[in-house]
């Protein structure tokens, strides 16, 4: 028998992990910090004290793959002033699609983990030390990973991430997803809610349920008995979250009862993130995105309907092959319609493997970068009169950290606007209620009228 009391500590070691690309890689991030912890390492602040760094790359466009390379050269000018003492780990989706091939461009690398395979971390760190050749695992196997997974989180705050479905069988032809992260997975739904359960009891009062498809989450099994509605249902009622989110939704996968959670949920958040790319059939089509425009616009009043202050945020793609300029003209004409409160939008960016990298009549960068501007000054002009339109309003704000002004908190409204509150350390944690005074274009300020719910 052990008696764990006995066992020596194991030494701490620095560890540092940076992530690059979405929400899930975040989550990831999270993950390695639990599953490295029983062997010592210790998140610290930065990169020159780690033992191990650990970049989770991402590979969605060509910029954030470049980006991976020209960190790898300043960490390992960290590595060499070290005498070599320090391991480094490249995971993520550029590790999934480049596999072997960073190790030759960069052979400073350790190893080489996929984003279905971190859980292997602790085995492929002792192989690394070892140094007898090597260090590769791209396998696939989600089940096995979350099933690996401690339930124990390390560090959450009060705003958590909480992966519910992973890959994606999808195809957009723009889109690198569905062979970085493999076929579409839906975790069980009784070891999500004792995942969220676990969040709960660590005093997190939001959950943010993420997936590459979130709404396409069926509770894994294929009849989409327990959907996402459904989980929502359940995590609503756990006594400490008093907030819930869930990312990135596609058009397709939007069912009733996800819709009408929205008008019956209180702790489900009036914000949806639902991507439409463009507003032009055509490129729609092209890009295999198996919805219109005006599908997507129905939709969208579907859940006006249920929820009439509800506020929208999109991704756009500019510059898609073939896109003409009235292909655009439909996507600003989308945009007006809609009347977003926030939305990220990109040029298209070619990707290896993809059907789209291959398609005729790529768009020359001059008009890309013509219309990006154009469609963000757009979309940043509906931001600002969405922060406008808060102003001389009362409004509930989750405080998750300390402003970076002395005085002053930053938190969250329901519809996902940033804020700064005056007010002090204390209110961090809480939900509190206040009056929006000022407002710009990419958050909104106000003071404090008291504290709504205490953590
Ligand atoms: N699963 C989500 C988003 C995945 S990637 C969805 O289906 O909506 C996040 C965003 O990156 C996409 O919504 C898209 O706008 C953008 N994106 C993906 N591939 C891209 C590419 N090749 N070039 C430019 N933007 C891209
Ligand atoms: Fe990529 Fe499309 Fe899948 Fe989203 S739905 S991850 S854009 S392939
Ligand atoms: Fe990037 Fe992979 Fe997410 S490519 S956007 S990190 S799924």
């Amino acid at each position: 028998m052990t008696n764990e009391n006995s066992q020596s500590p194991k030494p701490k070691k620095g560890l540092f992990v940076q992530s690059y690309g979405c929400q899930m890689n975040v989550y990831d991030s999270e993950r390695m910090v639990d599953i490295l912890a029983p062997l010592g390492y210790r998140p610290v602040e930065n990169s020159e004290d780690a033992d191990l760094v650990v970049l989770n790359t991402c590979h969605i466009r060509e910029k954030a793959t470049e980006k991976v390379y020209s960190e790898i050269g300043r960490i390992k000018q960290q590595k060499d002033a070290k005498g070599g003492d320090m391991m480094i780990a490249v995971a993520g989706c550029v590790a999934q699609a480049e596999g072997a091939q960073i190790m030759k461009r960069a052979p400073t690398v350790d190893l080489v983990v996929g984003p279905q395979a971190y859980h292997h971390l602790p085995e492929l760190i002792a192989r690394a030390a070892r140094k007898s050749g090597e260090v590769l695992d791209t396998s696939f196997d989600a089940i096995d990973k979350f099933d690996a997974l401690p339930i124990k989180r390390e560090n959450t705050g009060y705003s958590a991430f909480l992966s519910v479905q992973e890959g994606c069988d999808k195809f957009c032809s723009f889109c690198v997803v569905p062979y970085t992260r493999g076929a579409e997975y839906s975790r069980p739904f009784d070891k999500v809610l004792d995942e969220a359960k676990a969040l709960a009891d660590n005093g997190v009062m939001e959950i943010n349920l993420l997936g590459q498809n979130v709404n396409a989450y069926n509770g894994g099994d294929d009849i989409k008995k327990h959907g996402l509605g459904a989980l929502i249902r359940e995590i609503s009622k756990l006594p400490n979250i008093k907030r819930i989110r869930y990312t990135t939704s596609h058009p397709c996968d939007m069912d009733e009862d996800l819709i009408m959670a929205h008008g019956e949920v209180e702790e489900l958040m009036p914000y949806l993130h639902l991507p439409v790319q463009s507003g032009s059939d055509k490129v729609l089509k092209a890009m295999n995105r198996k919805h219109t425009a005006k599908s997507y616009l129905e939709t969208l009043d579907k859940f006006r309907k249920v929820r009439p202050d509800i506020a929208f945020a999109s991704d756009f793609i500019v510059g898609f092959p073939g896109e003409s300029d009235e292909d655009f003209r439909e996507t600003m004409q989308l945009v007006e319609e809609v009347n977003y409160s926030s939305a990220f939008s990109f040029k298209y960016s070619r990707r290896p493997g993809t059907p789209a990298s291959g398609m005729m009549r790529q768009i020359a960068e001059d008009v890309k970068d013509a219309r990006l501007y154009e469609l963000q000054a757009l979309l940043a002009k509906q931001q600002g009169e969405f922060n406008a339109s808060s102003i001389g309003k009362n409004t509930k704000v989750l405080v998750t950290n300390k402003g970076k002004r002395e005085g002053q908190v930053f938190g969250k409204s329901p519809f996902l606007q940033s804020v700064f509150v005056s007010g002090g350390e204390e209110l961090v944690g809480k939900i509190i209620e206040i009056k929006v005074t000022g407002a710009g274009q990419q958050s909104i300020v106000g003071e404090p009228i008291g504290v709504f719910e205490n953590a």
